[in-house]
């Protein structure tokens, strides 16, 4: 599968590793030229001079950028992914005021909602960046949830997220995205509080036990 990844850093990397080794061809593009090409570098990956030439071709597009980047990011691409599978990785953590984040609309609405033409996929945001690099704990292959409205572009979603080593589930209908954005300020807010070590990924145990 051709992918786009727009943003090169922690979840940028480990998704372009763990795609190119599912035998995927990725071309990554970053906020700054040369951090794409660093990141490429590091990754096996292609680097793109902007976001617009990182989407050319592709068929799967993931954000992975700061929340508070998404506007310019989607601004700068324009009709560009208009009808492209667009999967949202990205989180709006807010760890000492939980409140401020929990019951609005998720950030893969919000894109969706000003973006009508692109195909809003929500997938990757519950997982931290070394388990997306390797979704196995101890033998245990993770949850991959992927939420939207589009069937095809969910299973095109589920295509990936299966073939880099996560257990693919259809999590329902994009305002499931919610929930898998609440999962990962759980997570984050868990290794706070317990001063755990940042390694803990979803599996939902019992039936079926794959
Ligand atoms: N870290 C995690 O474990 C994790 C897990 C799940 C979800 N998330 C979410 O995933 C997103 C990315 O997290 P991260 O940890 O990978 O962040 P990060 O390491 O800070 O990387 C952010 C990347 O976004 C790029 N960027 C910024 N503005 C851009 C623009 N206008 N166009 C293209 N790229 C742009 C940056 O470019 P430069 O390199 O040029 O600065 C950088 O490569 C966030 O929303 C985060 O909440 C993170």
């Amino acid at each position: 599968m051709k992918i786009a990844i727009i943003g090169a850093g922690n979840v940028g990397k480990a998704l372009a590793k763990s795609s190119i080794k599912a035998g995927h061809q990725v071309t990554l593009s970053a906020g700054s030229p040369q951090s794409a090409a660093e990141a490429a570098k590091a990754t096996g990956a292609r680097a793109a001079g902007s976001n617009v030439e990182a989407v050319e071709g592709a068929e799967l597009v993931i954000v992975a950028v700061p929340y508070d980047k998404l506007g310019d990011v989607f601004r700068g691409l324009g009709s560009a992914v208009d009808g492209k599978v667009v999967v949202d990785a990205t989180n709006h953590i807010n760890a000492q005021n939980p409140g401020e984040v929990l019951g609005v609309a998720s950030n893969a609405e919000e894109i969706q909602k000003r973006h009508p033409k692109v195909r809003v996929v929500k997938a990757f945001n519950y997982a931290f960046a070394t388990r997306m690099a390797d979704p196995n704990v101890d033998g245990t292959r993770l949850d991959g949830f992927v939420a939207g409205d589009d069937q095809a572009a969910k299973d095109k979603a589920l295509e990936l997220v299966g073939s880099i080593g996560f257990r693919p589930i259809d999590a329902g209908p994009l305002v499931m995205a919610r929930v898998l954005e609440g999962m990962a300020l759980l997570n984050v807010t868990l290794q706070i509080r317990h001063a755990w070590p940042w390694q803990n990924g979803w599996k939902l145990v019992g039936p079926p036990s794959d």
